[in-house]
């Protein structure tokens, strides 16, 4: 079985810990998209591990991928394998692969021009300043470096970089031969960490849809935040929907796939652009308990992360989007002790009670959290299959 776990809201749903949960029996994991922009994190036994580039089935020990449509800073790839390995989990070039295709983020090139930018322009996106965006330009603009070319320099590309950048990072270089010759050393370096866990990942992920493996691939962000679909300009680089799998697996996504959309039971963004249903002033008690419950802090950059009540139709316009065969809802315990809830559904607020638990005592949903639950299902036309309601691995229960 194949399953696609994709964020239907902008992003920290908790892809992570389904990844995490669904990855129990699974052979192959696979990342397809975006970069250290991502942080995911998986709490089991009150053991936390944060992942940004490793796909999360990593925990679980299945065979893993970084797919041909990821941007990688190897650096930051180092620490996280580095902080992981002294958590006890095994990462070698066994179980972890990077596919030749994918687009390097230069970590000492991108993520300062990402940060120039963001201070220098007009419009400011809130980027998470890693460089993702240059990245993602490069690879359009054809002069990116893939993980393919540290094995086999790409000296025309490494040229091109230099030129283009070396005038912006000029505070070190004082031409671009400087910083060419920085970069062939970092690919250098590079190289003798990264080649044994570089190859052409495509042939691997077809054989195992063709074996009937378990595979589970692995969104980062949310679709509110697809550089087409999402609240452009306010959006990252990459394709977060499901039109960007095949591309981003490197091999053809079968149709009868099963497509888990992540819904958190309120809404929450970092950055800037719309986001319509978002709490106002007078609603900033509500938005606190939320925020403080539910860690509402952006595990990458720290920040804030503005807190809205659950819009209907953001879920059904993402359902149109990727095609969800069910749905899993987070973070339902957030909302507990709340009075009254408002959802947005057609443009309008509707309020509805909300539930002291989320399970009785005899660990059953309650009444209050059902009826929350079904109004979800009737609106945007699909089922829940999950329910989770802690941070805890074991913490997720079917909805039936
Ligand atoms: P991105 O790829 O960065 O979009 O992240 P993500 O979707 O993997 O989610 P992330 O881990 O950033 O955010 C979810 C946070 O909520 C994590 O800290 C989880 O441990 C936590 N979490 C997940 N599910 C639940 C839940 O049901 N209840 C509570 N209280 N916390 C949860
Ligand atoms: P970038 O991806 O760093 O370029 O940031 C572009 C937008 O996407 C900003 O609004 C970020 O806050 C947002 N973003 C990027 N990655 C994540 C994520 O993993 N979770 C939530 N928002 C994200
Ligand atoms: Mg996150």
């Amino acid at each position: 079985m194949i399953k696609v776990i994709l964020g239907a809201q902008w992003g920290d749903e908790g892809k992570g810990k389904f990844t995490d949960y669904l990855s129990s029996d699974a052979d192959l994991c696979i990342r397809f998209q975006g970069g250290n922009n991502a942080g995911h994190t998986i709490v089991i036994d009150n053991k936390k591990f944060k992942l940004r580039m490793i796909p999360s089935g990593i925990i679980t020990n299945s065979k893993c991928i970084i797919g041909a449509g990821t941007v990688i800073n190897l650096d930051q790839l180092e620490e996280e394998v580095e902080t992981l390995k002294n958590q006890g989990i095994k990462i070698n070039s066994e179980n972890l692969f990077i596919d030749s295709k994918a687009t390097l983020v230069i970590p000492f090139i991108y993520p300062k021009i990402d940060s120039i930018r963001e201070a220098k322009t007009n419009s400011p996106i809130g980027t998470t300043k890693n460089g993702i965006g240059i990245a993602y330009e490069d690879k359009a603009a054809r002069i990116a470096l893939r993980a393919e070319d540290i094995i086999n320099l790409n000296l025309s590309n490494i040229k091109n970089i230099s030129k283009k950048y070396f005038y912006a990072v000029n505070n070190n270089f004082y031409d671009y031969k400087d910083l060419e010759s920085s970069l062939i050393k970092w690919c250098l370096n590079k190289q003798k960490i990264w080649s044994r866990y570089i190859i052409d990942t495509s042939e691997m992920v077809y054989n195992s849809f063709i074996e009937n493996k378990n595979v589970i691939i692995e969104g980062a962000q949310g679709a509110m935040l697809d550089n087409t679909l999402g609240t452009y300009p306010y959006v990252t680089s990459s394709c977060t929907t499901i039109g960007g799998v095949s591309q981003g697996i490197g091999c053809a996504l079968p149709r009868d796939c099963e497509v888990l959309g992540i819904v958190k039971a309120y809404t929450t963004r970092v950055g800037k652009g719309p986001l319509e249903s978002e709490m106002p002033e007078e609603e900033n008690k509500i938005s606190e308990y939320i925020s403080d419950r539910g860690g509402e802090f952006g595990t990458v950059t720290g920040r804030k992360r503005r807190i809205g009540w659950l819009d209907l139709d953001v879920i059904k316009k993402t359902h149109i989007m990727n095609g969800y065969t069910s749905l899993a809802i987070t973070k339902a315990d957030v909302l507990s002790g709340l009075s009254t809830l408002k959802v947005l559904v057609n443009g309008k607020y509707i309020e509805v009670p909300c539930w002291k638990s989320v399970l009785d005592e005899s660990g059953n949903f309650t009444e209050s959290f059902s009826s929350y639950v079904k109004m979800i299902e009737d609106h945007v036309g699909v089922k829940v299959k999950y329910i989770s309601y802690s941070p805890e691995r074991s913490d997720i229960k079917e909805f039936v």
